[in-house]
């Protein structure tokens, strides 16, 4: 179904295969997504999701952050940031090491490289940032920077948050036997995929399933889930309520969302 809302500008963030970008390039050139990719990044060379960009015509960078994760100390002294490690130690919640001089050596180097990759977003101007297998933690100061103007950074995760954080969520929800799994698209915070929950899916897992069937069940999902929210957004059906507890939460005011969500779980038992 093509659709007329305002298009947005979307920078995407991969790390590896990026078929979520590819799908988005996809639907993009088909026009049913309500976005355009102005850009992608990966934090490593070499990323096949670079080669997907580079094929649609979409600029592509890396940044290299294995070689920024290298800087010595003493190079580091040497480095004006635009942060006061400090105070972004008191806020940041992604790096643990306990002795605060080596934790904020760490996030030294993590700023650095989210400076490169913020020079470069900055100049394409987008509304959102979108992470799609993007295998690194922010810090606050990259959340900051792009939540400047509202929630701008969208991140989507393979399991069912908040169950299964970090960087395996197929692998977690299949190994702790759980006969439903599920996937979340959020917007993205300071800590580890704990931001507002905008839309989720599940699928369910049969007694003979495997990891390779759930993956490619719960990617399917994720293929369908990523897009619609974007439109969404684009279509300004995503809202921000507050809550009797002081919180807030996302409420999707699409007057088709039960149709939708009901053919997520109608195509999830079918695959
Ligand atoms: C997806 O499963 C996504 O949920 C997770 O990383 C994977 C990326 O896959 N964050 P791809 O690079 O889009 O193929």
């Amino acid at each position: 179904m093509a659709i007329s809302a305002r298009k947005l500008r979307l920078a995407l963030l991969i790390s590896g295969g990026g078929t979520n970008l590819q799908v988005m390039i996809d639907r993009s050139l088909a026009g049913t997504l309500s976005a355009e990719i102005v850009v992608v990044l990966s934090d490593r060379p070499g990323a096949f999701g670079l080669e997907r960009a580079a094929r649609a015509n979409i600029p592509a960078f890396h940044v290299d952050y294995k070689a920024f994760l290298k800087h010595s100390p003493t190079e580091l002294e040497k480095v004006q940031l635009p942060v006061d490690l400090a105070d972004l130690d008191r806020r940041q919640k992604i790096v643990r090491h306990p002795d605060p001089i080596e934790r904020q050596e760490r996030l030294a180097r993590l700023v650095m490289a989210e400076h490169e990759l913020i020079r470069i977003i900055d100049s394409y101007r987008p509304d959102y940032v979108c992470l799609a297998g993007f295998m690194r933690l922010v810090t606050p100061y990259f959340i900051n920077h792009c939540n400047a103007s509202g929630l701008r950074i969208l991140n989507i995760h393979p399991a069912l948050l908040p169950c299964f954080p970090g960087q395996h969520g197929y692998e977690d929800t299949f190994q702790y036997g759980c006969k439903w799994g599920g996937i979340t698209v959020h917007f993205a915070d300071e800590g580890e995929d704990t931001g507002l929950v905008i839309a989720q899916a599940v699928y369910p897992i049969w007694p003979d399933d495997d990891l390779d069937k759930i993956r490619r069940r719960g990617l399917s999902l994720e293929y369908e889930v990523y897009p619609q929210v974007i439109n969404w957004l684009a279509q300004g059906d995503v809202a921000l309520k507050s809550t009797p507890d002081g919180g807030t939460r996302v409420e999707i005011t699409d007057p088709d969302y039960a149709g939708i969500v009901g053919s997520w779980v109608a195509r999830a038992l079918e695959s």
